[in-house]
């Protein structure tokens, strides 16, 4: 209870940058790492926007040992969650004594590199940014994630199109540009979608692979 409410405190600080009141149930955390625990090979995991690690917790229970982990998180206040209470758990021991475990404070736009992970997990609110941003971090993504790599990211289920009939003027239009960029990135790379109704409010896990088309 007490992540929840950090969560919820932090949200009334910066609604757009953590786009949730909620934390990810363990369902949708399951759902997300999904294409990742179900690999065959070593692999690279980049967790973006791990808020209070609900997604990060699950990971460290099926971390395998080929593998590492980068968490990326921009707020302070969740950074501090995520050292002190999050990664240095049990579960993360051998990963963190291996250094193949890092949390990388900032934005993602901002990390370098490319063609490094296998598997890019996001929990960033994507429908609470501005088309430009979503742009930007959909670039980085892509940027980021190796040939045949999976991004896998949530959203609520039935929020794009409850915003688009209740909001007015400058917030419908930028949720109508948001809106259309997702649907054109789904279309064109996703390959499989679940429903997770264990969730407040119930989610989609959307899993998309770049290199191909549906
Ligand atoms: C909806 S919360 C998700 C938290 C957690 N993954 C979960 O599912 O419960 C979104 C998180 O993304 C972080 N965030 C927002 N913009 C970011 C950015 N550009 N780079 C990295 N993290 C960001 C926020 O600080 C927040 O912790």
């Amino acid at each position: 209870m007490r992540q929840h409410v950090r969560f919820l405190r932090q949200y009334l600080t910066s609604p757009s940058s953590v786009g949730a009141v909620w934390p990810s149930s363990q369902s949708l955390a399951r759902a997300l790492c999904e294409p990742y625990a179900c690999a065959d090979r070593p692999s690279a995991i980049l967790e973006v926007g791990a808020g209070t690690g609900a997604v990060t917790r699950y990971l460290g229970r099926i971390l395998r040992p080929t593998d590492q982990l980068d968490v990326c998180e921009l707020a302070p206040a969740f950074l501090r969650v995520l050292e002190e209470e999050v990664l240095s758990d049990a579960s993360f021991d051998r990963a963190r004594n291996e250094s193949r475990v890092r949390l990388i404070p900032g934005r993602v736009q901002d990390l370098p590199g490319a063609g490094r992970y296998d598997f890019v997990i996001s929990g960033l609110p994507l429908t609470a940014f501005s088309p430009e941003d979503v742009d930007e971090v959909i670039g980085t993504v892509r940027r980021l994630i190796r040939p045949g790599g999976v991004f896998s990211y949530f959203e609520y289920v039935g929020l794009r199109r409850l915003s688009r009939w209740i909001r007015l003027g400058d917030r419908r239009r930028r949720m109508r540009r948001v809106s259309s960029r997702l649907d054109d990135m789904i279309r064109a790379h996703q390959f499989r979608r679940r429903v997770v109704l264990a969730n407040i409010p119930p989610a989609y896990a959307r899993h998309l692979c770049f290199d191909k088309r549906r």
